[in-house]
């Protein structure tokens, strides 16, 4: 978390009656204003089309949602909080908020810092940046920042139209792309593991690594977001932007200072040496009725919503290659999945085993390579492992991991959207996405997304197709490290 103090701020939310802004924002808020992180003059308006709503109305529902925060800050509800319509839309509209919040602003002897937060549909990105534009809001007294959730276009073009529209009234400075993995105190650890630990730098390359594998899988299903999943899928929904960021960490140069400019430039740098991906390095999968937690589960088109001849992804494995010094020849693993067996977001740095077998007597199948396993989440932490000799006779190595646990060292670690919330009112692009990046990425799998590629189907509960087999090696550590260590999953 940031220590930098936070001005005194106006948080407008757009789409202030919608699911993110319940689950997540109002959560989050709540917790930053009890935990004393935002000052006192920290102020919400929210947003929305819902014209039966009030001040009054609003605040109750936030009440209701800062129920579970300790202290509960209901004062801060009722004097801190507040609701505007948006009506249809219209330019009149958006005239409208802007009154309010002038309004607002001028009651409270606020400097006129704003932030803008787009908890909206996708589909409503373009037109809202746009009558924010229009009606004046890109600059204010104070500063003025705009933060826009994934995810950022559907393709290339669509990502770079967003980009244009937004350009033509914000600097890429007041632009605050989320990517909320990139909120995860595990996933902001993986730059400090590199960087802050000698010991890893000079294995981290094409000599001593033989692969990364990346894991991003959920054992939910597409729950109620039929309605956005169907236009999205798995590829759009969690690799284009999830999975992708975590690749990048890995496979990053060490930027020369800790700020965002020099991260976002490594960051990109790095995307921009991925090659084209061949269709033989992808596959898509489909989940169909199975088990998940020893409960059955309806199949992907039995979920309310989905088409019943729907060719959706609802799973992807592919190998990404990147171009460089560093990585030549290393592949780099991305599987992810909705209705695995567990929850499991984890990055492995599989080392190259020893060049010679020096236990002869053993056979070389029974030597390891050494592997890194990030656990990001849920039971966060790290495993390295190593093979030692098993006492007695005859020789037999087992591998066993040196195992550090955030829960054990630090307690329960903060939820994604404080942490990025806080980036935000402070200032600090740092975790936030570029403009440049994002296009990388969309770069990269916009030529996949135009292929007629066939989803294979996948009973809830497994690790995906078959055929996802040969894209992620399951490998020599399956199974080993879950006895070793608890809850760490395997593949
Ligand atoms: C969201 C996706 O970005 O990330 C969801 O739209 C997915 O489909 C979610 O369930 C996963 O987030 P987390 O933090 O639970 O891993």
């Amino acid at each position: 978390m940031a220590f930098t103090p936070v001005d005194p701020a106006l948080f407008v939310i757009l789409g202030a009656t919608g699911d993110l802004t319940r689950r997540k924002l109002f959560p989050a808020l709540a917790r930053l204003v009890s935990r004393g992180l935002v000052g006192d003059q920290f102020l919400v308006l929210g947003a929305g089309r819902s014209a039966g709503m009030t001040d009054e109305t609003f605040r109750a529902q936030a009440h209701e949602i800062v129920e579970s925060t300790q202290p509960k800050p209901i004062k801060w509800c009722d004097q801190c909080v507040f609701y505007q319509t948006l009506g249809e839309g219209r330019g009149t509209d958006y005239k409208a908020l802007r009154d309010r919040i002038e309004r607002i602003e001028a009651e409270h002897h606020m400097p006129g810092n704003r932030v803008f937060y787009l908890a909206l549909i996708p589909s409503a990105f373009s037109p809202t940046i746009d009558a924010l534009g229009q009606a004046g809001l890109a600059r204010s007294p104070g500063w003025t920042r705009i933060v826009i959730e994934k995810p950022f276009g559907r393709d290339l073009e669509s990502a770079r139209a967003l980009n244009a529209l937004a350009h033509r009234d914000f600097d890429e400075s007041q632009i605050f792309r989320i990517d909320h993995y990139l909120g995860k105190e595990t996933v902001q650890n993986l730059l400090v593991f590199r960087f802050a630990n000698a010991i890893f730098e000079s294995l981290w390359n094409r000599n001593h690594v033989e692969s990364v594998r990346i894991t991003v899988a959920e054992s939910l299903g597409v729950e109620q977001r039929a309605g956005y999943y169907e236009q999205a899928g798995a590829l759009r929904d969690m690799v284009q932007n999830h999975a992708t960021q975590l690749a990048t960490l890995v496979a990053m140069e060490v930027p020369v200072a800790y700020n965002a400019d020099a991260i976002r430039a490594e960051k990109t740098k790095v995307l921009k040496s991925v090659t084209p991906i061949s269709l033989r390095d992808v596959v898509f999968g489909q989940y169909i009725a199975g088990v998940v937690d020893g409960q059955p589960v309806p199949g992907y088109r039995e979920e309310p919503g989905v088409a019943l001849d729907s060719r959706v992804e609802t799973f992807v494995a592919l190998k990404l290659n990147f171009d460089n010094w560093r990585w030549q020849g290393v592949p780099f693993y991305i599987r992810t999945g909705k209705r695995m067996p567990e929850r499991l977001t984890q990055v492995d740095i599989v080392f190259r085993r020893p060049p010679v077998c020096l236990f002869k007597s053993l056979g070389a199948r029974q030597m390891h390579s050494n592997l890194l396993r990030m656990v990001l989440q849920p039971h966060e932490g790290f495993s390295l492992l190593f093979d030692v000799k098993a006492p007695g006779e005859p020789m037999r190595l087992k591998a066993l991991p040196l195992h550090f646990e955030y829960q054990e060292a630090f307690g329960t670690l903060p939820d994604a959207y404080e942490t990025l919330i806080l980036e935000i009112l402070t200032g600090d692009q740092t975790h936030f996405v570029h403009a440049d990046w994002v296009e990388v990425s969309w770069q990269i799998y916009t030529p996949l997304l135009q292929e007629p590629i066939e989803a294979h189907p996948y009973p809830a509960g497994t690790w995906g197709p078959e055929d996802a087999s040969r894209l992620f090696p399951s490998g020599e550590h399956a199974g080993r490290l879950i006895s070793s260590m608890a809850g760490a999953g395997q593949s």
